[in-house]
């Protein structure tokens, strides 16, 4: 299924991808960089345990409001307007970090309609599309279905690694990507922060998979022993507009073996035609 908003960086594009190199099993999925969730939103429920994570705390609360009371929020948002002079209004109160004091619903809608109507989800430059909001309620309907067992977290990255490092547990890490941090307003990210990222995830017990953009930087990072670094490519969406096929070069790095779950999956073909892949998570 779909996200019910867009991001910066979210990963609409590389979410087959990313999904195909899953480990064939874990109980525990933490996506620990959240944005708009699109590979939690993509990967199919099954028993094991969810977490979503970022450390933007708007975002978790509209998060935590859309999974507890989807109506609540869609009344707030029934009569919001397409509006610059609204949209200002709001963006304004968002860059005076006034969001906090206001009531989770309430900060909730207006972060919302921020992300709906601003130009590619900056949240500070008006959209000026034709948009009504009512045509994403059966999304966020469909959201709140989705996330009722999902636990929401907002939390530095390192300090929910720590606390649900078992094992059993799988680590999905879309961090921003490596000179694009700023485009992250509410939380900062910098090049202490990648290495803090890559220290942090080689220590675990489980397993993870992270994805980056491709870069010598980012490749003299991760370059450790124990550590597969594989290229993938997508297309560019930004440069599509003027550069028609033009792609974007990324990298996914893990710490097992991305390729298990497809061998497996084509082993089990061959000895069972009916296989439909149910018992792999
Ligand atoms: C590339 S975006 C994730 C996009 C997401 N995968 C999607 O599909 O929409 C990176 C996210 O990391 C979050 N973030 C930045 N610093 C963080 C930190 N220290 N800990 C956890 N999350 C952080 C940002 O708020 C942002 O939403």
């Amino acid at each position: 299924m779909n996200s019910f908003m867009s991001w910066v960086g979210g990963k609409k594009a590389l979410r087959d991808a990313v999904l195909a190199r899953f480990p064939p099993y874990y109980e525990r999925y933490i996506e620990v960089f959240g944005g708009a969730g699109w590979v939690l939103f993509h990967k199919p429920p099954g028993l094991d345990f969810e977490v979503y994570n970022d450390f933007n705390s708007n975002l978790a609360n509209l998060y935590r409001c859309v999974r507890q009371n989807p109506n609540k929020l869609k009344y707030k948002l029934r009569y919001v307007l397409n509006s610059r002079e609204d949209f200002d209004y709001i963006a304004l109160l968002h860059k005076k970090q006034i969001f906090p004091r206001l009531r989770d619903y309430d900060r909730a809608s207006k972060f919302y309609q921020l992300i709906r109507y601003s130009y590619a989800s900056s949240l500070d430059s008006f959209a000026s599309q034709p948009h009504s909001i009512w045509s994403d309620f059966p999304l966020i309907d469909l959201a709140a279905c989705r996330l009722q067992k999902v636990i929401v977290e907002n939390k530095d990255f390192e300090k929910l690694i720590r606390q649900y490092d078992r094992p059993v547990s799988f680590f999905y890490c879309d961090p921003p990507y490596f000179a694009t941090e700023s485009y992250y307003k509410d939380v900062g990210f910098g090049r202490a922060d990648h290495i803090r990222l890559m220290e942090t995830l080689t220590r675990i017990k489980g397993k993870f998979l992270v994805s980056y953009n491709d870069c010598p930087e980012i490749r003299e990072i991760w370059d450790k022993p124990g550590i597969q670094i594989e290229s993938i490519e997508r297309l560019n969406n930004l440069a599509q507009r003027y550069d028609n096929g033009c792609m974007y070069a990324e990298v996914l790095i893990s710490n097992y073996d991305t390729a298990e779950k497809r061998n497996l999956c084509r082993q089990m073909s061959l000895f069972d035609e009916d296989y439909t892949g149910g018992i792999l998570l």
